[in-house]
């Protein structure tokens, strides 16, 4: 029996701290360990990491901003490549649910001195961690901590695999925009081919009802990612004024081989977000960035802070959302 199989079941505190039956109607009980990608989750486990998401979005809004929801944990942030937003977002999560966290940064470690992946997280473990948030280059690597260690795992961006928690909180930003996500249109832009974001948003949006179009030029738009069951198309022109939500991805230059267009000047004139096109669009379209943006290249600077941008929202809801993921694999007992 793991570890946490014993220990599971001795709190039934719900998200704010209150011992509580679960309402009429949600008899559903979160058995999952860790948060590895949004291939591996159901509609219905997503919709419930949403709507716990949403019973945690009032804490952010007190002025004591804390629950005891997983007071005596501890939480550590492993990160291997480069964050802003999902670093701190976790580390502020774990912290308003009372977790004691531990921020890991590859740089300055002993992976600098060839120290492996699953040595480094054995390591941690062994001062007694909980939850491992782990960011890697290398896809697949929170799948392979998940194998080897006791602790929880939640994937905060594998290479170009996953961002479970980056979909989750622009599907919650969406829902609580838009009142729903089923038979919503969505337009993804940019560098799919690069983009765990594109991934984990598509995986979650179609299994939601949504339906997801991937717009692009040819080079940053692999014609495989249909096979996911949404549409390509070559014309931000053409698929504007049909969508709900526009979502912009960051071009990932760190991630590029060779050239992939060929200038950033033609990619703006041709899939940039500006003003004139934002008119042609719907009135209420959801403006949406992952972050961080470059501005005047994915989308224009009065576009990326007007009206129907809900990029800070975005950010604001990913607290929630993190909340939500590390209060609930910390319920799981099964892989
Ligand atoms: C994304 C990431 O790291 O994959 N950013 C994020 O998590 N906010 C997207 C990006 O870097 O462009």
């Amino acid at each position: 029996m793991s570890k946490r199989a014993k220990t599971a079941g001795t709190s039934s505190a719900g998200p704010r701290g209150r011992r509580s039956a679960p309402p009429a109607g949600k008899a559903f009980v979160w058995t999952k360990r860790h948060l590895l990608g949004l291939d591996e989750l159901s509609a219905v486990e997503i919709t419930h990491i949403l709507d716990t998401a949403e019973s945690f979005r009032e804490v952010s809004t007190r002025s004591i901003k804390k629950v005891p929801a997983l007071r005596g944990k501890v939480v550590v942030n492993l990160f291997f490549e480069d964050s802003t937003r999902t670093r701190m977002s976790f580390s502020l999560a774990a912290s308003r649910l009372s977790a004691d966290v531990l921020d890991f940064s590859a740089k300055g470690s002993s992976v600098a001195k060839g120290e492996t992946l699953r040595d480094t997280a054995r390591n941690i473990e062994a001062m007694g961690i909980d939850t491992v948030v782990v960011r890697h280059s290398q896809s697949g690597a929170p799948h392979m901590l998940a194998r080897c260690l006791d602790a929880s795992v939640i994937n905060a961006g594998d290479g170009q695999h996953e961002h479970p928690t980056q979909a989750l909180l622009d599907m919650f930003t969406i829902r609580r925009r838009l009142g729903g996500l089923a038979g919503k249109r969505v337009a993804i832009v940019g560098d799919i081919a690069h983009s765990r974001v594109a991934r984990s948003n598509i995986i979650g949006l179609r299994k939601l009802g949504a339906e997801v179009v991937v717009v692009g030029p040819p080079t940053l738009v692999p014609s495989a990612i249909r096979s996911m069951g949404c549409e390509i198309s070559h014309s931000l022109d053409e698929v504007l004024g049909e969508v709900d939500v526009i979502n912009m991805l960051r071009i990932q230059f760190e991630r590029f081989g060779s050239n992939l267009f060929p200038s950033v000047r033609e990619y703006a004139n041709i899939y940039g977000l500006n003003a004139e096109r934002l008119r042609r669009a719907r009135r209420d379209v959801l403006v949406m960035h992952p972050g961080p943006i470059n501005r005047g290249l994915e989308m224009t600077s009065d576009v990326a802070d007007g009206p129907n941008s809900a990029i800070l929202q975005q950010v604001a809801n990913g607290m929630a959302v993190r909340m939500a993921a590390l209060f609930l694999v910390n319920q799981g007992d099964q892989a």
